[in-house]
């Protein structure tokens, strides 16, 4: 099992949320992030000077899915995040080693 870290502009979150939909993966987690990637954020200017925003609002989408789905899943959110302009986010995936259904106490596989 794989976990699925994408960090996406806020936008984005419906049009991936329905890809990943489209293709079964219900379960994920999101959160508000703020980040900055190898811009290092994006500078304004303003009559008083340059001033750097430098951490910028995104949302954190997390799912776990078996090692099979990852490119599919990964493939969904790629092609639904994109917008080809800096800033478009990232996509980390990370080992994951057990999940557990508190409900049923269902296991990995099943559990997913
Ligand atoms: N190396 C990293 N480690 C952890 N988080 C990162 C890393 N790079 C980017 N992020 C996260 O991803 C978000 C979006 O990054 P961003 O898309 O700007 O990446 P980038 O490498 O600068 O690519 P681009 O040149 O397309 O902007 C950041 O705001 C940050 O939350
Ligand atoms: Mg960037």
């Amino acid at each position: 099992m794989k976990k699925i870290e994408a960090i996406i502009r806020e936008e984005k979150l419906e049009t991936v949320k329905k890809a990943l939909e489209e293709k079964s993966y219900f379960g994920m987690t999101v959160s508000q992030v703020s980040g900055r990637g190898r811009q290092k954020g994006i500078p304004l200017q303003w009559e008083v000077g340059e001033y750097r925003v430098d951490l910028l609002p995104k949302l954190n989408i997390e799912l776990v899915v078996l090692n099979e789905d990852v490119s599919t899943a990964v493939d969904a959110i790629v092609r639904n995040a994109r917008t080809g302009e800096i800033g478009d986010g990232k996509i980390f995936v990370l080992p994951v080693e057990s999940v557990v259904r508190v409900r049923t106490g269902d296991r990995d596989k099943n559990a997913i």
